[in-house]
């Protein structure tokens, strides 16, 4: 990225950055070498959130463990703040009970067909900021009759309206677009409004659908 930014026009305190640990870097000395590379690789100094890609919970390095090596890593100043993804609730309880740390962010699947309220909930009960994965189901929620009559009914995309549902329901969201046109559309989406009630009926589309694997039971590494 220190040549993207460089390219992009952009200075570094206008860009928001985001990276993951990743999954066969769990155990300690595998973490700290990994986020070393990965600042280098940046051409940066700290990261301005980070997360821990999976909880991977059977595996033989324990989440819990990794949690507190991010710690050590935000208090080493190399991340501004420190968060997870794919965790359930189960998970964050862990990590609360045994190391007193609230993840800032966890980064997780939701959209129309997953709604995921329980982990949301509880996310929200402790202070942890849900950012929603998939937003749009990768597009499968995007021919849906009922966003679609809303749509027609505001004069906006089913993905603009998709997108407003989520961030009035309080989540963050980071689409994907390699289409400059649909980055611009996904943009737009702070001049309209959706009603309570059809925030609901969005809401009641849900059928627990993933797009990826189960956080239970993933263990790639
Ligand atoms: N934490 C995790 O474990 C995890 C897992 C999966 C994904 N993610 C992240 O979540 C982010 C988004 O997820 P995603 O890429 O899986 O799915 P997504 O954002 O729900 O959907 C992306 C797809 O929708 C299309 N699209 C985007 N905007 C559109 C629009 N306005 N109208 C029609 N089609 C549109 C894109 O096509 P084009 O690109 O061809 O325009 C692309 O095929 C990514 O940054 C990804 O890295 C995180």
């Amino acid at each position: 990225m220190g040549d993207a930014l460089a390219a992009s026009g952009l200075e570094r305190d206008e860009v928001f950055l985001t990276s993951k640990l990743t999954n066969g870097a769990h155990r300690r000395d595998d973490a700290l070498r990994a986020t070393d590379e990965s600042l280098e690789r940046l051409g940066v100094d700290a990261m301005d959130l980070y997360l821990i890609h999976w909880p991977l919970p059977t595996i033989d390095v324990d989440f819990v463990d990794t949690w507190k090596t991010m710690i050590e890593i935000r208090d080493a100043g190399r991340a501004r703040a420190i968060g997870v993804s794919n965790f359930q609730v189960p998970h964050l309880q862990r990590l609360f009970d045994e190391t007193g740390v609230v993840p800032a962010v966890n980064q997780i699947e939701v959209h129309p067909y997953l709604t995921n309220e329980a982990v949301r909930a509880f996310g929200a009960e402790h202070g942890i900021r849900t950012e929603a994965w998939s937003p749009i189901a990768q597009g499968a929620v995007l021919g849906d009759p009922v966003l679609q009559e809303i749509a027609d009914r505001v004069g906006r995309t089913t993905a603009q309206v998709t997108l407003r549902w989520h961030i009035q329901r309080g989540d963050v969201v980071f689409p994907k677009s390699i289409t400059r046109s649909r980055v611009e559309e996904n943009f737009r989406l702070f001049d309209f409004e959706l009603t309570g009630d059809d925030v609901a009926a969005i809401s009641a589309l849900n059928r627990d659908e993933r797009t990826g694997p189960d956080p239970d039971t993933f263990d790639m590494v």
